[in-house]
């Protein structure tokens, strides 16, 4: 990919966008902070892909992945109003078929235009297809981290901006409470916890935690630690025995993986 073919692909993602302009010129809020997400998502891969020491055009296509990983959000929330996948569409798939659809990717070569695409239709799935290439699975890789990383930050934004009441979907508008015991077990355990054991604000937390085992580039961990996530979700999570071993265990995970960076 050169820096021209670069340039048009992010014209054609805003291009394609404005669509979705209320008739006042502007995105409503959900649709905005949707946006302002997708922009922070495109710089943590381009973080990444740097501190990775990707090549220039490997950085270019992270970014890309970045920016078009949730497209298909724009349809999703005018159509059903709302970004429940289970309550309207897969995103990632819906953003696979806008780019087909509307050819956005037709001035790319192929194996650039196949990496973008697997990274946008599989950045939200559970496991990836044993069948993507392995150029794919690397840029899927990246967006996913990527992805996670804004999760975090929004979470610890609102920590330390002192926005949590306003921001209670963030915890799923559920209370602190206790910590369910499946997933403290999962935490310990370097595995990952499912959604459904999520009965507290405070097992979202922990569940997060999860994610870091499943962070593919050390350079996620490493941005991470540097916007004190663990430090900071740790401030709002009440203390037991539990959630304090919790608390640890991670914060060593993380310590021991960066010493080796
Ligand atoms: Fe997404």
């Amino acid at each position: 990919m050169n820096k021209e073919q670069y340039n048009i692909l992010v014209s054609r993602f805003y291009n394609y966008i404005v669509g979705f302009k209320e008739s006042d010129g502007n995105y409503c809020k959900l649709l905005e902070e949707k946006l302002e997400h997708i922009k922070r998502v495109a710089s943590n891969a381009i973080f990444i892909a740097n501190k990775e020491k990707w090549s220039e055009e490997d950085c270019l296509i992270a970014e890309l992945c970045g920016l078009y990983h949730d497209i298909g959000r724009f349809s999703q929330y005018k159509t059903y109003k709302t970004f429940s996948d289970s309550k309207s569409v897969n995103h990632g798939q819906q953003g696979f078929s806008i780019i087909n659809e509307y050819q956005l990717f037709d001035v790319l070569e192929e194996k650039d235009a196949q990496n973008i695409l697997d990274a946008v239709h599989y950045h939200n799935s559970l496991n990836l297809p044993e069948s993507l290439s392995e150029s794919s699975v690397r840029f899927t890789n990246l967006t996913r981290d990527a992805d996670k990383i804004d999760i975090f930050f929004m979470l610890t934004e609102a920590i330390r901006t002192n926005s949590l009441d306003s921001h209670q979907d963030l915890l799923w508008n559920l209370p602190m409470g206790e910590a369910n015991p499946e997933i403290v077990k999962k935490l310990l355990n370097n595995s990952q916890a499912l959604y459904s054991e999520i009965k507290s604000g405070t097992d979202v937390c922990l569940l997060q935690f999860c994610w870091l085992y499943g962070m593919n580039y050390k350079s996620s961990l490493l941005k991470i630690k540097e916007n004190k996530t663990v430090e900071l979700i740790s401030s709002i999570i009440p203390k037991t025995l539990e959630t304090q071993k919790c608390i640890e265990h991670i914060d060593s995970y993380i310590l021991n993986l960066l010493a080796y960076l």
